[in-house]
C-alpha cells in the first residue's frame, strides 16, 4: 500500500520569518501520519522551516534544487552534503522551471537522483510535456524518455524510495488542471516504464504525484485515482487552505 504524499513547492516565495510562521500554523494542524507532508522552500529559509517542524515528525521539508557534485567551484550552487546537514527529507530534482529558464537537462536530472539517494535524500524528480506536446499527441512518448533518462542506471535497492511528479506544463500557474483521466493515464504510463526497467513489485513502490494547479476543489478526485500517490502543490501551498489538500488525501 502506498502512503500518499503531498508537497507543496513554494518555488521563489516565502521570507525564513514567513516560513517560519507559516509552518509552525501547518504543525498544528497535521497531527498524524496518514498523509506524508512536505515543503519545500527557498534554501534561505531550509534552516527556519526544518527548527520550526522539529518537533512534528509528519512534516519534511524539501529542498528545490541540488548540484551533483559533492563541492567545489560551482558559484551559486548548493551540495547535497549541505541539505543532508540542513536536515532535508526530500528535494525536487529536473522542475519543468529549472529545465525551462536554467537549462536542467534530464542527465543533470539522473546524476542529481543519485547522489540523493546515496546520502538518503528523497530524489522528487519532476517530468512533464508542453501544451504544442500533448497537442501533436507525442506526449506519452515525451514523459517515456524523460522517466527512462532520469531513472536510468540506478541502484534497484534505491528506486522504490524516488517519488515521481507528473506535471504537465501546460497546467502549472495556469488554473488549467488535467483532468483526473488525463493525469490517472500518465502516472500509470509512468508506472508502466519504471515496471519496465525495474520490475514490478519495484514499480509498485513507487509514489508518482500529480501537480499543476492542484487545489483543495480538485485534489480529492485526482487522490481517488488509483495510480495518483499525492499531489506537488504551486500556488495553493502558500495558503492556510493548503490543509483541505492534505485532508484530501486521507
Ligand atoms: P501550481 O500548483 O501553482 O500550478 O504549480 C505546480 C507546480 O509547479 C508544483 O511544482
Amino acid at each position: 500500500m502506498r502512503k500518499k504524499v503531498v508537497i507543496g513547492n513554494w518555488k521563489m516565495n516565502m521570507t525564513a520569518e514567513e516560513a517560519k510562521n507559516f509552518l509552525r500554523f501547518m504543525s498544528v494542524e497535521v497531527k498524524d501520519d496518514e498523509v506524508e507532508v512536505g515543503f519545500a522552500v527557498p534554501y534561505t529559509a531550509l534552516w527556519a522551516s526544518i527548527d520550526a517542524v522539529r518537533d512534528n515528525e509528519y512534516i519534511g521539508i524539501a529542498a528545490q534544487n541540488v548540484h551533483f557534485e559533492p563541492r567545489g567551484a560551482y558559484t551559486g550552487e548548493i551540495s547535497v552534503e549541505m541539505l543532508k546537514e540542513a536536515g532535508v527529507k526530500y528535494c525536487i530534482i529536473g522542475h519543468s522551471e529549472r529545465r525551462q529558464y536554467f537549462n536542467e537537462t534530464d542527465e543533470a536530472v539522473n546524476k542529481k537522483a543519485k547522489v540523493l539517494l546515496e546520502n538518503g535524500i528523497t530524489p522528487v524528480i519532476c517530468v512533464g510535456e508542453t501544451l504544442e506536446e500533448r497537442e501533436a499527441n507525442v506526449h506519452m512518448g515525451r514523459i517515456e524518455d524523460q522517466i527512462r533518462k532520469a531513472i536510468d542506471n540506478i541502484d534497484v535497492r534505491f528506486v522504490d524510495k524516488i517519488i515521481i511528479a507528473y506535471e504537465p506544463i501546460w497546467a502549472i500557474g495556469t488554473g488549467k488542471t488535467a483532468s483526473k483521466e488525463q493525469a490517472e493515464e500518465m502516472c500509470s504510463h509512468i508506472r508502466y516504464n519504471v515496471a519496465k526497467m525495474y520490475g514490478l513489485n519495484v514499480a509498485d513502490n513507487v509514489r508518482i504525484q500529480y501537480g499543476g494547479s492542484v487545489n483543495e476543489s480538485n485534489a480529492k478526485e485526482l487522490f481517488e485515482m488509483p495510480n495518483i500517490d499525492g499531489a506537488l502543490v504551486g500556488g495553493a501551498s502558500l495558503k492556510p487552505t493548503f490543509t483541505n489538500i492534505i485532508k484530501a488525501a486521507r
